[in-house]
């Protein structure tokens, strides 16, 4: 049987750094928001072992989340993998959008639902944290809280629907060398935050720690966000620990911006739990519905 899932990427509203902890983690506070900019995973179950087929950009087999992921599926289940899985990607990678972490989690919702939820949702979860910061959030998606390294989730309402330009510079930063050059000090308000999402998407007042390592290291991403600022984004910003630029804005863009080469970009909307899979099919050759690059 194939299952067809959505793996939508995601910014983070604002992302407080506390401190580093002992085990070499930082201690965050932050607001995660789901975007429809997704991969897509084909899990068909009833192939014998554990195959995984990837672009061949990402790492493969054992390397890759997706297979730590269904490995890890399986031993919490006590049942013998077979499985594979087809990963269609259109998330960039070191991009600070999540789409390895989402991935991840998508297989796990997908493995559990073609074993008729064998897991509860509190054991998905832990697996989901032992995977990799992110990857709880992705579980249920929409709009959370995010503390510890980010994997203890406090999903919140849905916000208002709002529109996003993500702009991804050719070049990557690892998540690890963004936290190394984080130097300490913070200016984040986080009540500030809290009562402007009151205000509306116009008035949010969106914050990131990373964002000041991250233009330290590439200076081109300040250019992105003053760009973003001009195009009329009621507000921009680093998305997680970069290198994606977006601008938040209260009307779908309808032009591109120009853009040095070998810079991508997508105009996408917020998602929000209940649409965080899309329209599923377990129909052989069926495909959901992706959203459309530009
Ligand atoms: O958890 P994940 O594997 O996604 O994290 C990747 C790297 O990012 C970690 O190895 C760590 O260097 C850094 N990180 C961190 N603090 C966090 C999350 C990630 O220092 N809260």
């Amino acid at each position: 049987m194939l299952l067809s899932v959505l793996a939508p990427a995601k910014v983070n509203l604002y992302l407080q750094v506390l401190g580093k902890r002992a085990d070499g983690y930082h201690e965050l506070l932050t607001v995660f928001q789901a975007v429809d900019l997704c991969d897509v995973l084909h899990v068909t179950r009833g192939f014998a072992g554990l195959t995984i087929s990837a672009p061949k950009f990402l790492p493969q087999g054992k390397d890759n989340l997706v297979y730590r992921a269904a490995y890890s599926f399986y031993e919490a289940a006590g049942y013998h993998p077979e499985v594979y899985i087809h990963l269609e990607k259109n998330i960039p990678v070191e991009a600070g959008l999540g789409g390895g972490s989402s991935d991840a989690a998508a297989v796990l919702y997908a493995l559990n639902r073609l074993y008729d939820f064998v897991l509860s949702e509190e054991r998905l979860s832990l697996i989901a944290a032992n995977l990799g910061s992110d990857v709880p959030f992705f579980l249920h998606g929409g709009t959370a809280i995010g503390r510890g390294r980010g994997e203890l989730i406090e999903q919140l309402p849905d916000l208002p629907t709002m529109w996003l330009r993500l702009v991804k510079p050719p070049f990557g930063l690892s998540t690890a060398s963004v936290y190394r050059a984080w130097g300490s000090e913070s200016t984040a308000q986080w009540l500030d935050f809290l009562q402007s999402l009151a205000l509306g998407p116009a008035g949010y007042q969106l914050f990131n720690d990373l964002e000041a390592p991250a233009f330290t290291l590439r200076p081109e991403l300040q250019a992105i966000k003053e760009q973003l600022y001009q195009d009329g984004a009621a507000a921009s910003l680093l998305a997680g620990s970069g290198t994606t630029v977006f601008g938040l804005y209260t009307e779908k863009p309808t032009d591109q911006l120009v853009l040095p080469e070998g810079y991508r970009q997508w105009v996408v909307s917020t998602l929000t739990t209940a649409c965080h899979r899309g329209k599923e099919s377990e129909k052989v050759g069926r495909k959901v519905s992706t959203h459309k690059t530009r």
